[in-house]
């Protein structure tokens, strides 16, 4: 028996707030998807595409991506530190905190508060309340690392560490502004500048949301679920400081063809391409890691979330480079690729393995086991027949766009109007309808599932007092 009790109530709290905005991102995210081919749908001044395609990205990238994380690095830290959290009080109110920030987030997007950067969209109050939040974050995962009883730093405390120093700095620089007034403000960063520091922020964001705090939970979760021991530390320390290292230098990517100067991009360019490596590693260390045994994949459910889950991001990350190669991007750039892209990294990698973590922890807080593995298997096929539907219309629809954007007569005028182009896409965008309603309707088995699962796990402690 261990002589210290890990603190799990906020572990929860927050897995259960994180599935909450979850689902209010999704039922948005399918909303402002009928949006694009009924128009009728957008409802002024609040339920407009603008005002609710912010609050689909924000719900989720904040409600369900960092909410999810605080509670899950939270339950990773203690169980790698051996020791509760520093400061469990400190944590409860960061629950509270992080709930009330992301409902006035979503309330002040609505209400059409907005600073016009992708991804930081929240005006200065509320910015000020994310660093807040943040630093009791930090501060919680520094202390409890201090004051370990576990002299060895397994490879997720090094990720979660990337994550809370990475996001601190990238969310302060991208958003300093000089507020006019409690709803408004100006960026102190101006033109081909704004843009470039936005970009070094929107990409780490990437980088240090959906890729490090996923990849902690990846491979701390995928050895304790399996049974398996990670199959090279070596690789994963040396995968862990390339990434960090050459995340940093690649957002200008998302500015090719534009008036950043040309090296700029170039150099971007060169790192970006560089990261497939470093990714990668990841991804080898996972399949090595299954591959001494192979059959985890039909004996252990959860097996085959975490080795999807890691395909994706393997697929993510060739796919990822490709699109910063100048020839590519002058293709798919403003096109329905990048969504594509977008939504298999955020539907298949973070989704996926977030989820698989849930199912992990919430079974060992209860002292019991899943409710049905059954339920289990149906979330993941729906998840990523989903998930697969979605990308992939949008694939083709974003090469078509893209073409017929390009296509151009003999004398140089444009072969094909606006609204022919257009109309192309209303099949694929239904299309993309269908493919959310079946990763909702998959999401939906999940949340019956961990609920299932915590009223047995009462029912059980409840019987044994
Ligand atoms: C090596 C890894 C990756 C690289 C180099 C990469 C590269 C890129 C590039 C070049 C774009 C811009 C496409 C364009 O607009 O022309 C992009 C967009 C995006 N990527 Fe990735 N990607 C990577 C992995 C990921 C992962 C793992 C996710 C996780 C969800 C992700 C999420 C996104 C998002 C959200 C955008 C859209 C940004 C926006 O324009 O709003 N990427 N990526
Ligand atoms: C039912 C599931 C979902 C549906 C129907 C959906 C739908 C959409 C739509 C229609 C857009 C706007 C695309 C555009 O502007 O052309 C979008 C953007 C986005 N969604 Fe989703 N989404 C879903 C799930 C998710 C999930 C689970 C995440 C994150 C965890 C996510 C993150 C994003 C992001 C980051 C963008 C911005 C992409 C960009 O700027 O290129 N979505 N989504």
């Amino acid at each position: 028996m261990h002589d210290y009790q890990y603190d799990h109530q906020t572990v929860k709290g927050f897995i259960v707030s994180s599935i909450f905005w979850g689902v209010v991102g999704i039922v948005v995210g399918l909303w402002i998807s009928i949006q694009m081919w009924k128009p009728e749908l957008n409802i002024p001044p609040y339920f407009t595409f603008g005002r609710m395609r912010v609050v689909h990205t924000n719900g989720l990238a904040i409600g369900l991506g960092i909410g999810a994380i605080f509670g899950i690095s939270y339950y990773i830290v203690m169980r790698l530190a051996r020791r509760p959290l520093l400061f469990p009080k400190l944590a409860r109110f960061h629950l509270y905190l992080f709930n009330a920030a992301v409902a006035l987030a979503a309330l002040s997007l609505f209400a059409g508060m907005n600073q016009t950067l992708e991804y930081a969209e929240l005006e200065w109050p509320l910015d000020i309340g994310v660093v807040i939040l943040w630093v009791m974050f930090a501060v919680n995962v520094f202390g409890t690392i201090i004051k370990r009883k576990e002299e060895q730093m397994y490879i997720s405390l090094w990720y979660i560490i990337a994550t809370v120093i990475a996001v601190a700095i990238l969310y302060i620089v991208n958003n300093l502004a000089v507020p006019a007034g409690m709803t408004k403000s100006y960026p102190v960063f101006a033109g081909v500048n704004s843009a470039n520091v936005q970009w070094w922020y929107g990409h780490n964001a990437v980088g240090f949301i959906f890729t490090t705090p996923i990849l902690a939970m990846f491979y701390y979760f995928l050895p304790k679920s399996t049974g398996l021991p990670i199959y090279s530390h070596r690789l994963s320390i040396v995968a862990f400081w390339s990434l960090v290292f050459a995340y940093l230098w690649t957002g200008a990517h998302h500015l090719v063809y534009t008036p950043l100067p040309d090296w700029i991009q170039t150099l971007a360019i060169v790192f970006t391409l560089f990261l497939i490596a470093p990714s990668w590693g990841s991804v080898v260390n996972g399949y090595y890691t299954v591959g001494s045994d192979w059959s985890k994949m039909q004996t252990n459910y959860l097996t085959k979330f975490f080795i999807m889950g890691i395909t994706f991001y393997g697929l993510q990350t060739v796919q990822g480079p490709t699109q910063a190669i100048r020839v590519v991007s002058q293709l798919i750039h403003y096109t329905d690729w990048v969504p594509g892209h977008v939504h298999m990294g955020t539907m298949g990698w973070v989704t996926m393995t977030t989820a698989a973590s849930i199912y992990h922890i919430i079974p060992k807080i209860y002292n019991t086991e899943i409710y049905s593995i059954k339920v289990a298997n149906t979330h993941f096929w729906l998840v990523l027949i989903g998930q697969l539907m979605f990308s992939i219309t949008m694939w083709i629809t974003g090469i078509q766009q893209g073409a017929l954007w390009k296509a151009t007569n003999a004398d140089g005028s444009l072969k094909y109007t606006f609204m022919e182009g257009l109309a192309k896409n209303y099949p694929f965008w239904q299309l993309r309808t269908v493919a959310g309603v079946i990763f909702t309707v998959g999401m939906l088995f999940f949340i019956y599932n961990i609920y299932m699962t915590i009223r047995k796990g009462r029912a059980l402690a409840a019987s044994q007092a």
